[in-house]
């Protein structure tokens, strides 16, 4: 797909890896359609910086955990922007303590509804929109620690779990109008609260290629996957070969 021209809507566009993809969208003359949740502040500023190459930027609200204004937001592009072709489902929640003996259903409901249900209703209503003759594209953006098996993360793992499934079943389902494909990332920023030097460590002790990622090798790929029309059901691993 030539991306000038086309519009994207960005899940959590506003900050982190989100605008790093939100912005490398732009650089490539798409449209954005930026949704955040509680990050206006931010959002404004990557309006602006996304603006800056000549392209129509949009910021859009909804908490992902509602049903309701999940359901919105596709509707709320297609009116401002006149279609959307390309979905990318980067909003997420990682929480700091989800293990399977401590979890309660307030916390897997709302890491159900943030991480899985949500890319669901919104690629749902990215396909209807899209016309039987058109083109469309969905990337996901998933986590590599999914590679191998492990107890950590638990809710966060099955939620992602089933995001990498709906991957490969959209792939099926929405062949040959739209692809599905997804970037599984590893040590790309580092979490709320620590700084470069806890990625560095990481990368020196966990990743075989001694380097933590960034938001643009996170960019590169996606805007790679967006670009091939042979490519449907890709997951492509992101994380330096940590989690083979
Ligand atoms: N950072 C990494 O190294 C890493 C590693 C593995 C996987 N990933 C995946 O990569 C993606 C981006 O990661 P990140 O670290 O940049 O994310 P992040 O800093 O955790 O940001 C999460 C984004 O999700 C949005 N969000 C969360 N809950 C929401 C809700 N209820 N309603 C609406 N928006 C909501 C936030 O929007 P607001 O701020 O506007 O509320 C924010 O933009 C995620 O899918 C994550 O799982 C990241």
């Amino acid at each position: 797909m030539e991306l000038e021209g086309k519009v994207a809507v960005i899940t959590g566009g506003a900050v982190r890896v989100g605008r790093a993809l939100t912005l490398a969208l732009a650089e490539a003359g798409c449209d954005v359609f930026i949704h955040y949740g509680r990050s206006a502040a931010p959002a404004q500023q990557t309006r602006a910086d996304a603006g800056a190459f000549g392209v129509e930027a949009h910021i859009y609200s909804a908490n992902l955990a509602d049903a309701a204004a999940t359901q919105g937001v596709i509707p709320a592009a297609v009116d401002r922007c006149g279609q959307v072709d390309v979905l990318i489902n980067s909003a997420a929640i990682f929480p700091e303590e989800d293990t399977f003996s401590t979890t309660e259903l307030p916390l897997w409901d709302k890491l159900f509804a943030v991480n899985l249900r949500a890319p669901f209703l919104l690629s749902q209503a990215f396909a209807a929109q899209i016309p039987p003759d058109g083109q469309g594209k969905i990337v996901n953006i998933l986590d590599a620690r999914l590679r191998r098996p492990a107890p950590d993360h638990f809710v966060y793992r099955l939620a992602k779990g089933g995001l990498w499934s709906m991957t490969e079943m959209l792939a099926h389902e929405l062949a040959p109008r739209i692809t599905a494909n997804a970037v599984a990332l590893g040590a790309i920023l580092p979490p709320p609260g620590e700084d470069v030097t806890y990625l560095e460590n990481l990368a020196q002790t966990q990743v075989p290629l001694k380097q933590p990622g960034s938001p643009q090798i996170v960019a590169e790929n996606v805007l790679h996957l967006l670009r091939q029309d042979f490519l449907t059901g890709v997951v492509i691993p992101i994380d330096g070969g940590q989690f083979l």
